[in-house]
């Protein structure tokens, strides 16, 4: 009897298991997919001295006449990417391109080569375009010593930027040492990142790990930034953003800003940030904004479940933003920031004050709710400060609240 229901099952079993290799590794699958265009067959090298530039330009190409999904493989290796790359979406016919990478992309060395390109792999009007794995090496060093000695420099080039794109995956990425931001997405809509690491020195100057501007529906879990700038800044016009599981720092926390620069400008509308670490960090969660005209808004953010550890400002609004005190009269922002919440917010600030409330004196911040917050400045109690915000408290607060 026993033995008869396990020969029974074996069939299934088996079945089961073939299933979960193909669901665990689909790479496998789609290697040998029917549209697979293999990055090495058009010239691309990964022995870390060719340049494949040429090829990644030849597979997009070759990926936009086809109508069924596609597949770009680049296999295991180094290879250098010399020229900035464009890839248009204009004339493409493909609306399911997909970036397989199990190697490393690596820029020159020297930062003058790509310094004044303003990004490395652009994506431009793109739809259904994916990136799964690949290291993206920048090699930004130079620049960062360049730019912090103070001496001319080029501004440096962004990694990865999606501009006017919709549907977009990005997988299981690492960006390394980008000599400007990592990732941008810019005029998006429809964006998922998933489980990407950023990693570049504290000490980097304007190396944003994810910046977002622009863009409505741009999902981003799994991740972990360490950067010498914001690990995520999310400019104007962006909604709908939602960011779980990060971990971050060092780097200069999640930013909201900064904002109204300019006079007319689009607002941030619903962003949730949810179970996120910060370590070491600048900020922890920062709204910023500029303290001259504009009629730029920010409203309702839900930042929750968010630990701190030794985060220098773990809680900021700072809207007198006016760096080098010009063009600021008054330094009264226009920007309006209402309904933010920030809910179970614990652990130590670096600083005494862990939570920082500057608003524009002319537009009030409004609907400031705290609930559940626990933060210390070494092991004692923290302080706060509020300037001319107004909003509630629930639950127990700690440093005490100061609406
Ligand atoms: C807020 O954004 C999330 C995605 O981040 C979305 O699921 C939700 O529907 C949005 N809420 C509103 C009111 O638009």
């Amino acid at each position: 009897m026993e033995t008869k229901v396990t020969s029974l099952s074996l069939k299934p079993i088996l079945i089961v298991f073939l299933t979960l290799i193909l669901v665990i590794n689909p790479q496998i699958v789609e290697a040998n997919g029917p549209n697979n265009i293999n990055l090495v067959s058009l010239g691309a090298k990964g022995d870390g001295i060719t340049d494949s530039s040429r090829a990644f330009t030849s597979a997009w190409n070759n990926a936009c006449g086809l109508r069924n999904p596609t597949i770009i493989f680049v296999p295991q290796g180094r290879y250098m990417v010399n020229s900035p790359l464009i890839f248009s979406g204009k004339n493409c016919n493909n609306k399911a391109i997909k970036f397989v990478i199990r190697g490393t992309l690596v820029a020159p060395t020297d930062f003058r080569v790509l310094g004044n390109s303003g990004t490395w792999f652009s994506f431009e009007d793109v739809t259904g375009v994916s990136i799964s794995g690949g290291v993206f090496d920048g090699q930004g060093a130079g620049l960062w010593a360049c730019k912090r000695a103070g001496k001319s420099c080029p501004p440096g080039a962004t990694t990865i930027r999606f501009s006017n794109s919709r549907n977009i995956i990005i997988n299981g990425l690492t960006s390394l040492n980008s000599q400007l931001y990592h990732i941008v997405f810019d005029g998006c809509t429809n964006v998922k990142v998933q489980g990407v690491k950023v990693s570049a020195s504290a000490a980097s100057p304007n190396t944003d790990g994810i910046h977002v501007q622009l863009s409505t529906g741009v999902t981003i879990m799994n991740t972990k930034i360490a950067t010498g700038d914001d690990c995520v800044s999310i400019g104007a016009g962006t909604t709908n953003l939602w960011i779980e599981n990060m971990a971050c720092g060092p780097g200069h926390g999640i930013s909201i800003g900064s904002l109204g620069k300019e006079l007319n400008e689009a607002g941030v509308v619903n962003v949730t940030v949810k179970s996120c670490s910060f370590t070491g960090t600048e900020n922890g969660v920062r709204i910023k904004s500029w303290g001259r005209p504009s009629n730029g808004f920010v409203r309702n953010v839900l930042f929750q479940h968010l630990t701190m550890v030794n985060a220098q400002n773990p809680i900021i609004i700072d809207q007198n933003y006016c760096p080098d005190e010009r063009g600021c009269p008054g330094k009264v922002s226009g920007v309006r920031i209402s309904d933010v919440t920030y809910q179970d917010i614990h652990g130590s600030s670096a600083t005494p004050i862990a939570m920082k409330f500057d608003c524009s004196s002319e537009y009030h911040c409004t609907n400031i709710n705290l609930d559940g917050v626990d933060l210390t400045f070494r092991n004692q109690e923290a302080g706060s400060s509020c300037i001319n915000t107004m909003g509630r408290i629930f639950g127990s607060i700690e440093p005490k609240g100061c609406f």
